[in-house]
């Protein structure tokens, strides 16, 4: 075909080996722009008690880091331990999946299917060691009752485990309930009295730490915070830029530098347009050794329709109405032509809101009728896509919006955070 000596199977494997809009990355050589980071909690994971967090955007590569992290730091005999809180997710509950990794899951189904499971049957006391090992077999596994108890499952696993391995408590935003947080504060404090084998990295989608536990001051003490950034654009270019290497092609400089405008630090839609700007250089009828224009467009084509689902609902929730669509719509385009995290009416209306009504030949709103549109668009009828702050200042509840409302916008030919280097607020 198209691309010189590559096969249809082929560009499978690669895309499939390099390309992951969905999955988390777990290796180094795949997790572009975050070697200082990985730098971090090596230092910190040497250093006896204490434990990460990793706090940032939604889909900013919180899990990539701490898998990738985890993998480095756990010894090769051993998996790393990765438990996911949910909405209704106890403090019990998460500890208690911890404990029951140390038990192949083949063995923890069938014993279910056969009514058994295992007991941990676990003292109490401050600071205990005299748990026991699970009983196989004797009803079923039982979570902590206690800070205690949970400690002691801690121990436990850390035992089971002889060398060094990494736990991963990830998606802490969705423990709802400020009790609950409480309790993995308190385990927390508790931690540097455990053993040094078992580390733990926590992840959560926060601006700091606060938000996602009720912090003791005592666990900032004993944890090493990292505020995960958005990717910078080299870094996004380079999950592309491998790939071509591989396929010995080279991408236009204009389209890495729109891909990286659109993605907006967020590698979701790195990896999502790569795939789809491949598959149609491999299907040019011509031979492609650089990417065209042609290419790009069905590349943001393909990753408009393979956007996570839940992007998609939302912005599709903030604008159909009944009334006034196209004007939500362009207030929405209008917010996102900045990378900055928050705008204020004036400056919105100004540089970008008048420019985006000219391009799409649209009436202009009055200011203060743009300004009612943001205001409406914070409400549950719009999904709350927007934040506000008073004084006219506005924001996507969620920066990884921005990346997704870029998209839809080039698609219609207009390229957002580009027209106007003002536009940076
Ligand atoms: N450093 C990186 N280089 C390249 N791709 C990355 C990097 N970090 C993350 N990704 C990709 O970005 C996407 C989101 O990553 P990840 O799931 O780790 O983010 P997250 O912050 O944990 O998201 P969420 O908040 O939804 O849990 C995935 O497709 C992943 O493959
Ligand atoms: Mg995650």
């Amino acid at each position: 075909m198209s691309l010189n000596g590559i096969s249809d199977e082929l560009l499978k494997e690669l895309l499939a080996e390099h390309l992951t809009p969905s999955k988390s990355i777990q290796t180094p050589e795949r997790l572009f722009g975050r070697t200082k980071n990985l730098r971090t909690i090596d230092r910190a994971l040497s250093s006896p008690g204490r434990q990460i967090f990793i706090h940032g955007d939604r889909g900013v590569g919180k899990t990539s880091l701490a898998l990738t992290a985890a993998n480095l730091h756990t010894d090769s005999t051993l998996k790393p331990i990765h438990v996911m809180c949910g909405a209704h997710s106890t403090f019990a509950e998460v500890i208690h999946a911890i404990g029951a990794a140390t038990v192949p899951v083949e063995r923890r189904l069938g014993e279910r299917a056969t009514g058994g499971g295992f007991n941990f049957n676990l003292p109490g006391g401050i600071g205990g060691v005299g748990f026991t090992r699970p009983t196989v077999s004797t009803g079923s596994m039982e979570a902590p009752k206690s800070l205690n108890e949970a400690l002691d499952i801690v121990r436990y696993v850390a035992q089971v485990a002889k060398g060094k391995q990494v736990v991963i408590i990830d998606e802490m935003e969705r423990v709802s309930s400020a009790d609950e947080r409480e309790k993995f504060a308190e385990f927390i404090k508790n931690l540097q009295e455990m053993p040094d084998n078992l580390r733990f990295i926590f992840c959560g989608i926060g601006h700091d730490l606060t938000e996602l536990l009720q912090a003791h001051a005592s666990a900032g003490r004993i944890l090493e915070t990292i505020k995960l950034e958005r990717l910078n654009h080299s870094d996004l270019w380079q999950i592309i830029t491998v790939v071509a290497d591989r396929l010995k092609v080279k991408i236009q400089r204009d389209a890495l530098i729109r891909i990286g405008q659109i993605s907006d630090g967020f590698p979701h839609y790195v990896h999502l347009i790569g795939e789809s700007l491949f598959w149609s250089m491999f299907d040019d009828p011509e031979l492609v050794t650089i990417s065209n224009a042609s290419h790009f467009k069905t590349g943001i084509e393909g990753a408009l329709q393979r956007t996570e689902a839940m992007l998609r609902a939302q912005y599709e929730k903030a604008t159909r109405k009944t009334r006034n669509t196209a004007d939500y719509e362009d207030a929405l385009w209008a917010l996102a032509d900045s990378t900055a995290d928050s705008r204020q009416i004036a400056q919105i209306y100004e540089s970008s809101y008048t420019w985006i009504v000219a391009k799409r030949a649209r009436v202009r709103l009055p200011r203060d009728r743009l300004n009612q549109r943001y205001l409406a668009l914070r409400k549950d009828t719009h999904g709350r896509i927007v934040v506000g702050f008073g004084s006219g200042w506005y924001a996507f509840r969620e920066n990884i919006m921005r990346g997704y409302v870029r998209l839809r916008a080039v698609h219609e030919g207009i390229d957002l955070g580009r027209h106007n280097t003002t536009a940076g607020d």
